[in-house]
């Protein structure tokens, strides 16, 4: 397994196995890896010639009041993690590689972004997709893999590979959840034990939005207040939106009968946590 830092480095051995006309699977990620990072890899060491893990937190896609100094780091177990699944090359670029000076032009996200969590992190998917491009451009990816723990993330590099016909094809992975159900997080060390016990309600909450759905309601406002209802009672933590949209456009629905996808997101003390369901209701 390979390891680099530098760009250049990169693109000679991806554009060596392109050559050879090799595949490859592209996996993005911020490091601290779990669970759910390793469905990815796993998912792209099966189909694919070549494994290329990026780890890289991007500053981009952090608002200035976001938790991008608290981010948890572990390069020396994220190595592990990649060795375990046959990873080929792992880029870990700094800062100044990915960004050696301002950028000159920026990508604006106009659909599929004001909504969920575009809403309360403006410039995140922005920041997002100015760093696939870039990565995209580097590793020259056959296919990349994406959780649908971040749905949302997923529908906008959906537009993206679209909009500006990237030659890679995107591979959604379903959810990887605690034996509880909370959705595996980077983020759920900064809970506190209280926290912790509670967060499961999310996913609990969605799937008591889902059953309604299943039995009957077509109104998404009903739905996502019973959805609310059952979680305000059930964590202290403050909730930052439920909604139901179309999926994956992401579009407002004014009755149920299509792709929906029904999400939450919840602040506690440190840490702000996200969670979804999409499901099928022609
Ligand atoms: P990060 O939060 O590190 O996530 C990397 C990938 O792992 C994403 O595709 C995410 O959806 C997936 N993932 C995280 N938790 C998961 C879980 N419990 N089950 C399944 N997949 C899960 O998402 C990012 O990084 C960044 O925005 C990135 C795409 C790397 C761009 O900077």
């Amino acid at each position: 397994m390979e390891i680099l830092t530098n760009i250049e480095d990169v693109q000679i051995k991806t554009a060596e196995w392109v050559r050879e006309g090799k595949t490859i699977g592209f996996v993005p990620t911020m490091g601290y890896l779990h669970e759910g990072h390793e469905r990815l890899l796993e998912e792209a060491r099966k189909e694919n010639d070549h494994v290329i893990l990026s780890i890289f937190v991007n500053p981009l896609q952090f608002g200035e009041n976001e938790d991008l100094d608290q981010y948890p780091r572990d390069e020396e177990h994220d190595t592990l993690i990649a060795k375990k699944y046959e990873t080929d090359l792992v880029f870990l670029p700094h800062n100044e590689t990915m960004y050696p000076r301002p950028m000159s032009m920026n990508l604006s996200v106009s659909k599929r972004a004001d909504v969920l969590c575009g809403r309360s992190r403006p410039g995140h998917f922005e920041g997002v997709v100015t760093v696939l491009t870039k990565l995209f451009n580097i590793c020259r990816p056959t296919r990349a893999y994406f959780g649908m723990k971040d749905a949302q993330q997923v529908a906008v590099v959906d537009a993206l590979i679209q909009d500006f016909n990237i030659p890679v094809t995107l591979r959604r992975v379903p959810t990887v959840r605690e034996s509880d159900g909370l959705a595996k997080s980077s983020r759920n060390v900064n809970l506190t034990s209280q926290e912790r016990r509670e967060a499961p309600m999310i996913q609990e909450a969605l799937y008591l939005g889902r059953k309604q759905v299943e039995n009957g309601t077509k109104d998404p406002i009903e739905v996502i207040k019973a959805t609310r209802q059952f979680l305000d009672s059930r964590t202290r933590g403050k909730i930052d939106y439920i909604e139901l949209l179309s999926y994956p456009e992401l579009e407002p629905v004014t009755e149920i009968n299509q792709t929906v996808i029904l999400a939450a997101a919840v602040y506690y003390d440190r840490a702000r946590l996200i969670d979804n369901v999409v499901f099928d209701q022609t």
